[in-house]
């Protein structure tokens, strides 16, 4: 079974398993409307967090049982977003197909925090747990997120119109996504 070795230090981040000393960082921009809009879920209270870094602690396996990691992106020692890789893709958790999900505090936002975190996961979701397809779904009004995907390299597969129940109402959906051959053929600079 893959494993994702942990932490993953990047130029300016280390992404690594949560700590119960996290709970504020996280609660700072979980418990935000405008952070949670387009993520699942809605705002959090500190409690709620406490239990979300709780359950998010992991060493990196990825098997039937954990078929997702979801790292704290940590920052000089504060954790400024977290970041998903899953194995639930499209056919199924059989670890060739990983979606990747993003969510970071709007003070650390438009520095590309969120883009290096994201290149580091799709990277180690290559070399690491050896996915032939990177995936991400996002609401195309979204468009800090979509720029990820395009930084990254990603084509928008798909664009589902009101395709997607969400929070209590039909909304687009888009699919991004880069296969294997791609990234390690690709320029991402
Ligand atoms: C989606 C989200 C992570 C994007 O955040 P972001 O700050 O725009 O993304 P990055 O951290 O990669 O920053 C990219 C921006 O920083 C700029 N930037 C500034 N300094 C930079 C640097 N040193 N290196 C790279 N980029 C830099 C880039 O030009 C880019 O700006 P642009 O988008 O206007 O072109 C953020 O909006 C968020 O957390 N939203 C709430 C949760 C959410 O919606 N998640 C996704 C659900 S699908």
């Amino acid at each position: 079974m893959p494993r994702v070795s942990l932490p993953i230090t990047t130029e300016r981040l280390v992404l690594r398993s949560f700590l119960p000393r996290d709970v504020d960082d996280v609660h700072a921009y979980r418990s935000q409307a405008d952070v949670v809009r387009y993520i699942p879920g809605e705002p959090r209270d500190r409690e709620q967090v406490a239990d979300l870094v709780a359950h998010s602690t992991t060493a990196g396996l990825l098997d039937d049982k954990h078929t997702h990691v979801t790292l704290a992106v940590d920052l000089d020692g504060r954790v400024v977003g977290d970041v998903m890789l899953a194995l639930n893709g499209l056919d199924g958790a059989d670890g060739k197909q990983v979606e990747l999900g993003w969510v970071f505090h709007p003070d650390v936002q438009g520095q590309g925090y969120a883009t290096e975190a994201a290149r580091a996961l799709a990277e180690v979701a290559f070399a690491e747990v050896g996915a032939h397809r990177v995936w991400a779904q996002l609401e195309p009004e979204n468009t800090a997120s979509s720029r990820i995907c395009e930084r990254l390299g990603m084509r928008r597969e798909a664009y589902f119109e009101k395709g997607s129940w969400f929070k209590g109402r039909w909304t687009d959906l888009a699919i991004y996504a880069i296969r294997a051959d791609e990234w390690a053929s690709g320029d991402r600079s």
